[in-house]
């Protein structure tokens, strides 16, 4: 970062959101080290910062530690310092007990407390003005995700200059539920500080611009917004807002390449041994989430079992489901009925030494969970709501063999371009368990035809495409003369 006219030093290009890619971990010794964080925002943006000169500002995952800037090769890591009790209001509280199950559904009641709010707004002012420090003159900024809403505005207010995008990984509500926010008001003019507002779906722009008609009283265009194309448009004041429709994806190539190794190919078979050699493996890949339907997949896996369509002595679920927001309430509550239900498959249906489920609540190294992607028959994506769920799409890149099956929620963004999948209602059991059934039975033929499909759209449309329409577009509509992108 070298002083630009302004006399500013700090980055050209700066991407801000709630958690820095690694986390750092305190160990029971009473040293650190840093890991990679959870989530598929890190998954989706890491490779891009990887190849692009940047800075990264957010949190290391931990409360109370003062850290200073870590300046590294090619990416400048900027902590934000939270107080446990931001943690417990700001993070557990507002970001996943408000907008977390708000904006997926209301799957659980969403809290609205004043205090939770008091402190998401103190954090985002801390998050703009720590963007503000790290960003050169002219710089752009992309700002991820629901936990920092008011950041645009903000940092606009502070930094004039700035080109500033915003894009959202989860949906956005449809505005009946969005009207419950007793902030609504402030989190829709939050968000309309950016140049470009970036959504999964044209379906959550569309919501989007109707909320800023109606809530911050701005004029709109009328006209659908495509996928990648055809932009909505916001007049706010002298400002014009664009919103766009920019499905997130994953560095396929990378995946496909390295599920083809030879390493990889003989973990994957040595996986289907220690499973004890079954005909059918089925695979469920989450962060321990409530918007997962991890309790879906079980639920149709015991009525299958009960009646007799699947056979305890050929086929096997494994579901490796990461610890995710622990002390949240609504998550405890979840983890301790999923659990009940492996236990109770397992208690009617197990062997001993072969279990019908094997359940895992550790996150898995990377290389090991493309084995198992390798050695899946059946991948199980059955979440209530998911924004995009990136995890379908890693499946399908790492089965360069054609073989396997997707089992995909419709209230995935990911089905929406992924349509030779076994696309299924999660809020219908029969359903699930019907496609379940005619997934692992599939001829082989139709499945390679299936894989085959689905894999031109994942391998065409992956995460560099993703992030250069969005900063093209920001490029385009920024302000003036201050948009310099990495090439
Ligand atoms: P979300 O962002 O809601 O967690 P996604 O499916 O979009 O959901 O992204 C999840 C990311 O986390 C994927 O890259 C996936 O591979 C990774 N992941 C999920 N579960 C595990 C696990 N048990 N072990 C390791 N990585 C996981
Ligand atoms: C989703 C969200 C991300 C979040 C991730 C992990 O992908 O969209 O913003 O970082 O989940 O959740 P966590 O609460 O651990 O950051």
């Amino acid at each position: 970062a070298e002083a630009d006219n302004a006399g500013r030093t700090g980055s050209k290009f700066v991407v801000v959101a709630n958690r820095l890619p690694v986390d750092l971990e305190k160990l029971p010794d009473g040293t650190t080290r840093w890991k990679r964080s959870p989530g598929g925002l890190v998954t989706a943006l890491e490779p891009i910062l990887r190849s692009n000169q940047g800075a990264w500002v957010g949190w290391p995952g931990v409360a109370d530690v003062d850290l200073d800037p870590i300046v590294e090769e090619g990416l400048d890591l900027y902590p934000v310092r939270l107080s446990a009790q931001e943690v417990a209001d700001y993070y557990e509280g507002f970001s996943n007990a408000t907008l977390w199950p708000l904006y997926h559904d209301v799957i659980v009641k969403p809290e609205y407390r004043r205090e939770w709010w008091n402190a998401y707004v103190e954090v985002n002012r801390r998050f703009a003005e720590a963007t503000s420090a790290a960003s050169a003159e002219g710089a752009t900024v992309w700002i991820q995700d629901y936990q920092l809403q008011l950041v645009p505005k903000m940092l606009r207010m502070l930094r004039p200059d700035l080109t500033i995008g915003f894009f959202l990984h989860i949906p956005f509500p449809p505005v009946e539920l969005f009207m419950q926010m007793p902030w609504r008001r402030e989190i829709v003019e939050g968000l309309l500080g950016a140049d470009l507002i970036g959504f999964h779906l044209p379906g959550g722009a569309q919501n989007f611009m109707y909320l800023a008609r109606r809530l911050a009283g701005q004029q709109t265009s009328r006209g659908a917004v495509g996928v990648r194309s055809k932009l909505g448009v916001v007049q706010v004041g002298f400002r014009t807002v664009r919103v766009g429709a920019f499905p997130i994806s994953i560095d396929s190539g990378q995946l496909d390449e390295i599920s083809r190794r030879r390493s990889i190919r003989h973990r994957a078979k040595q996986i289907r041994k220690e499973l004890g050699g079954p005909k059918y493996i089925m695979l469920g890949v989450d962060r321990l989430d409530y918007t997962k339907g991890i309790d879906v997949r079980l639920d149709a896996l015991y009525e299958l079992l009960e009646e007799g369509r699947i056979d305890p002595a050929d086929t096997v679920m494994v579901q490796l489901a990461t610890p995710s927001r622990e002390r949240v309430d609504s998550y405890v509550q979840m983890r301790g009925s999923i659990e009940q239900t492996v236990s109770r498959i397992n208690g009617e249906y197990a062997q001993v030494g072969r279990p019908v489920v094997h359940y895992i609540h550790r996150p898995i190294d990377r290389d090991e969970l493309i084995a198992f992607f390798v050695a899946a028959d059946l991948m199980l994506v059955t979440p209530l709501r998911d924004g995009m769920n990136l995890v379908a799409k890693e499946y399908v890149a790492c089965r360069s063999d054609l073989g396997g099956a997707l089992l995909l929620s419709e209230f995935t963004g990911a089905a929406a371009e992924l349509r030779q999948a076994f696309l299924c209602n999660p809020h219908d059991l029969d359903d699930v368990k019907d496609k379940m059934e005619a997934a692992l039975h599939q001829k082989r033929e139709d499945g390679r035809r299936h894989m085959r499909a689905l894999r031109r759209q994942v391998l065409a449309h992956d995460v560099d495409r993703w992030a250069r329409s969005f900063l093209d577009a920001l490029a385009k509509h920024g302000v003036a003369g201050s948009a310099l992108l990495p090439s």
